[in-house]
């Protein structure tokens, strides 16, 4: 991770938790990483059903919490989905978009993806892009094409945003959920071309500030070799998120690689 951008942990949920399992979890989480949101943004994604709940408890603290979903007009006649303006009336700074399990299960293309990005930035959520590939593309040599596509549809539908109004994540679908983690490597090599190419359609300053998250199978044991890399600003966690003590270890895992940062600065200073 780079010093000059604050990391994020986030929790995705996915479909779990029952609004007195939500409950709990956050009474639990909020004490452990209270002292850690100065150095690391935390967020939690969950379901619309306790959504409200965890908006309301993390309401006085900097936790953030956010859905996984929306859609991408502000109200009419869509039954069964969700707004814009109805996540942010709950609580919520942040929304979920284009997960590998919307875009493959629930059939969401890169133009659905990307006019669900834009809205969200319209109406002051964060959107938080997912991108990346299957296991058959990376094999087959097309991860970038794929990853490339996914990047370029969602920046076409942005209106200049800021380095801190939007978060990707390079969630390779072969890792999710698996126990099969991209290597702290690979990890650093696709979010730094996703770097690159932010560069290309955003401005450097937009690549230079914009966090990066990774995804797929970060647990305890993984997560601080995937945050030394230099380009990953953070994670995007499912499985091991779903207990609040193994997320709150993440998030200090997170914190621990600030600390790391600013004495790598330091030594630097020093020669
Ligand atoms: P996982 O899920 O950590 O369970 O692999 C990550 C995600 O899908 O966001």
């Amino acid at each position: 991770m780079a010093a000059q951008r604050k990391p994020m942990m986030a929790a995705n949920w996915k479909m779990n938790k029952l609004v007195r399992e939500a409950e709990d979890y956050a009474a639990k989480l909020l004490p452990r990483v209270a002292d850690s949101t100065d150095e690391v943004d935390v967020a939690v994604f969950a379901p619309f059903t306790s959504l409200p709940t965890v908006g309301r408890m993390t309401e006085d603290s900097a936790v953030m919490a956010g859905a996984q979903n929306l859609y991408f007009e502000d109200s009419g006649a869509y039954t069964g989905e969700v707004s814009a303006p109805m996540i942010k009336d709950v609580g919520a700074e942040a929304v979920i978009v284009g997960h590998s399990e919307r875009r493959e299960i629930f059939g969401e293309t890169d133009e659905t993806v990307a006019r669900k990005a834009a809205k969200a930035l319209e109406a002051g959520l964060i959107p938080v892009v997912c991108v990346g590939e299957t296991k058959e593309e990376r094999d087959a040599g097309g991860m970038w094409e794929k990853v490339s596509g996914q990047v370029r549809a969602v920046m076409d539908g942005l209106d200049s945003p800021s380095g801190d109004s939007v978060v990707f994540a390079y969630e390779p679908i072969w890792a999710i959920g698996t126990g099969e983690t991209a290597s702290p490597e690979d990890a650093q090599e696709a979010i730094g071309q996703i770097r690159g190419l932010l560069g290309e359609l955003g401005g450097e300053e937009f690549a230079h500030s914009v966090r990066i998250l990774y995804g797929g199978s970060i647990k305890p044991s993984n997560a601080a070799d995937i945050m030394a890399q230099d380009d990953v600003d953070g994670g995007l966690v499912g499985g091991a998120s779903l207990e609040a003590d193994s997320f709150a270890e993440l998030v200090e895992v997170a914190r621990q690689s600030v600390a790391q940062n600013e004495d790598d600065a330091q030594e630097r200073m020093v020669e």
